[in-house]
């Protein structure tokens, strides 16, 4: 199957799913032969990003949000070929309690494909990922699958000082963080103890291993009064920078954003939940914008469609299919 039929299969599956309306869902294809050609050993992954569930009281959630990740759900299920796995790339809360992770957790726990899960900052700051590691497991982490190296990153981490000894309650530190543009929030960052985790985990990896790396914020500094930003990426990037292919996957922006810096291509995926404006669209230092080898393009923002969005990881292009090409 090629690139070709690979999306009509995706877009016939979508079409055979009768609802209304379309949920952002990624489908994502490692593919390792040439482009327009075929591999035996292609693959696909399905991305779904940023549910925000939010409690209102008891067993009641804000229900645009609620029937959003249950459609995705829906969706990938019907997707042939089927999907190896699912990512799920952090947020799944709004506000982190254990209700809002406990019925995240039930609702993916309906995908057919087996699930990894990235920890977003509303997963985080109200118990410091205390009931997300139980439900979840642990945050970092990497696998092999099928000659590709799969890294999963905790991009949402801050300074100690920030975390631990300004707030003076769990709810207004988790609080803060979660605006798109509060003036109190801290740079996200993936932290020396990771790093140096990740500098021997990527030791052990061959340079032409192609290697995808899975976190919530992006690995980029995109827009630092938003949060677009973490504030380590460049020392990310220079440790990846030895791999001949490296693929970045990330959510938190809620739009679909496509760059390469480097030998380092980034796919964001949408929110099921709501799309964030541009980050190019309002006022921005200039110091904020990111280098960029390749320029950073939007396929989403306000009064954009969302929809699927197809992603080939042999060249890192993008292929969009937006809402108005599905026949639903
Ligand atoms: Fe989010
Ligand atoms: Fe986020």
């Amino acid at each position: 199957m090629d690139r070709r039929q690979f999306m009509n299969t995706a877009v016939q599956c979508l079409s055979s799913v009768a609802i209304a309306g379309v949920v952002p869902v990624s489908v994502v294809k490692v593919a390792f032969a040439n482009p327009g050609a075929d591999s035996a050993r292609d693959f696909s992954f399905a991305c779904i990003s940023d549910a925000h569930l939010q409690q209102i009281r008891g067993n009641q959630f804000v229900a645009r949000q609620e029937q959003a990740l249950q459609r995705a759900v829906s969706e990938i299920n019907q997707l042939h070929p089927r999907p190896d796995f699912v990512m799920f790339a952090g947020d799944l809360a709004q506000l982190g309690s254990r209700a809002e992770l406990d019925h995240g957790a039930d609702i993916l726990s309906g995908l057919r494909s087996p699930l990894r899960m990235v920890m977003g900052e509303h997963d985080y700051y109200l118990d410091l990922g205390e009931h997300w590691r139980d439900l979840f497991g642990e945050p970092g982490y990497s696998f092999d699958h099928k000659g590709v190296h799969f890294i999963v990153l905790n991009s949402i981490l801050t300074c100690e000082d920030w975390t631990l000894h300004r707030w003076q309650s769990a709810e207004r530190r988790m609080a803060e963080m979660t605006g798109l543009d509060s003036p109190r929030m801290s740079p996200f960052m993936v932290g020396p103890a990771q790093r140096q985790w990740l500098q021997q985990d990527l030791d052990n990896t061959d340079k032409t291993t192609p290697i995808v790396v899975l976190s919530h914020a992006p690995l980029q500094k995109i827009r630092k009064d938003w949060n677009f930003w973490t504030d380590d990426a460049d020392i990310l990037q220079a440790m990846l920078a030895p791999f001949e292919q490296v693929n970045v996957i990330y959510g938190h922006v809620h739009q679909r954003l496509h760059s390469r810096v480097g030998n380092i291509q980034f796919n964001s995926v949408e929110a099921t939940a709501w799309p964030w404006p541009s980050p190019q669209s309002a006022r921005q230092a200039g110091s904020h914008l990111p280098v960029l080898t390749l320029p950073m393009r939007s396929a989403t923002g306000p009064g954009k469609p969302a929809g699927w969005q197809l992603v080939n990881l042999h060249n890192g292009r993008v292929d969009v299919t937006d809402a108005p090409d599905v026949q639903v």
